[in-house]
């Protein structure tokens, strides 16, 4: 089956980014949402990023109309009737997700893959949730997603070899890497990449150093292009801590207990870059 139409749900950070990498690619993109003032925004953004592009001279005007045009919006659920992928990027909530896989395995035609942008969540409970648990798979993404190579090819106990194999192909034409991954808690990279931060965390909460002086060390001394404190922020802090909590249930393990800063951020409502206010100032 060649995929040429690609429903993505989810008109935030990683929805938008990913759909703007599709149709930047060629494919035909609904983007779906629950509002339309939501995907009308993410357009704005997908917009501005081009004229970015143009700039910098790596795009032309009418390479911008080409990629605009290959954008529907859409905010019901049936327009997925006739793609061949869609790639979930909802919110991180367990319920929500398991919805969506519901209700998209009711309209898509029985042969289209249902992918899922999860950071976290088990995508073999993703999968059980559809009559097709052979055709749904993690296909994870990093922010920020036109910029970041990596895909995590994140397959269910029950994925197929032909759908990962569809990914591995699609993850290759849109010029990115895909990892094989099987479904863990967290997967490859946020196994390894949040306890850094958590540790980072725990870090500044003991003393041992201030989130300045920490994220200086990570720069100029392992050559990370932004230190941990400042990757949380951007990240989100409540984004960080459910990923440690999924972590330590998954793993019953204490060497994933999430630092008690870190929680108390989140208790705060400062979640990083995204209310203005982290370990960092954005205002
Ligand atoms: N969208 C598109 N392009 C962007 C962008 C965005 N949101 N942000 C930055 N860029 C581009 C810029 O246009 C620039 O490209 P050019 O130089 O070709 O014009 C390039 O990225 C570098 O940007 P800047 O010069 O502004 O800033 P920088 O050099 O500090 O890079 C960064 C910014 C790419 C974000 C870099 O700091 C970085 O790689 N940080 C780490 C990001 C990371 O680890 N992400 C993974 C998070 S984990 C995750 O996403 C998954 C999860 O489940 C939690």
């Amino acid at each position: 089956m060649e995929i040429n139409k690609i429903m993505v749900i989810g008109s935030g950070t990683m929805g938008s980014g990913i759909a703007q990498v599709m149709a930047e690619t060629g494919y035909q993109v609904i983007l779906n949402d629950i509002k339309q003032e939501f995907l009308d925004k993410a357009i704005e953004k997908i917009a501005k990023q081009l004229d970015r592009d143009i700039q910098k001279e790596r795009k032309t005007e009418e390479d911008k109309t080409a990629i605009l045009e290959r954008f529907t919006l859409s905010t019901d659920y049936a327009d997925a009737k006739d793609v061949q992928l869609v790639i979930e990027a909802a919110t991180e909530n367990k319920t929500i997700k398991l919805d969506i896989f519901r209700k998209l395995d009711e309209i898509t035609p029985a042969e289209t893959i249902l992918a899922s942008n999860t950071s976290s969540l088990s995508v073999t409970e993703i999968a059980n949730a559809t009559k097709r648990p052979d055709r749904v798979i993690g296909m994870h993404f990093f922010n920020p997603v036109p910029v970041m190579k990596l895909v995590e090819v994140n397959r269910a106990l029950t994925t197929s070899q032909e759908t990962a194999e569809a990914i591995f192909d699609l993850t290759k034409k849109i010029g990115k890497v895909g990892i094989d991954v099987k479904d863990s808690p967290g997967f490859a990279v946020n196994r390894i990449l949040i306890p850094m931060i958590n540790e980072a965390i725990y870090t500044v909460y003991e003393g041992v150093a201030s989130a300045e002086e920490v994220d200086e060390a990570m720069k100029l001394g392992a050559n990370h292009p932004m230190g941990p404190i400042a990757l949380a922020d951007y990240i989100g802090l409540d984004v960080c801590l459910a990923i440690m909590e999924v972590l330590y249930e998954g793993f019953s393990d204490s060497k994933y207990r999430p630092c008690p800063l870190l929680k108390k951020y989140v208790e705060a409502g400062r979640l990083g870059k995204k209310t203005g206010q982290g370990f960092y100032s954005y205002k």
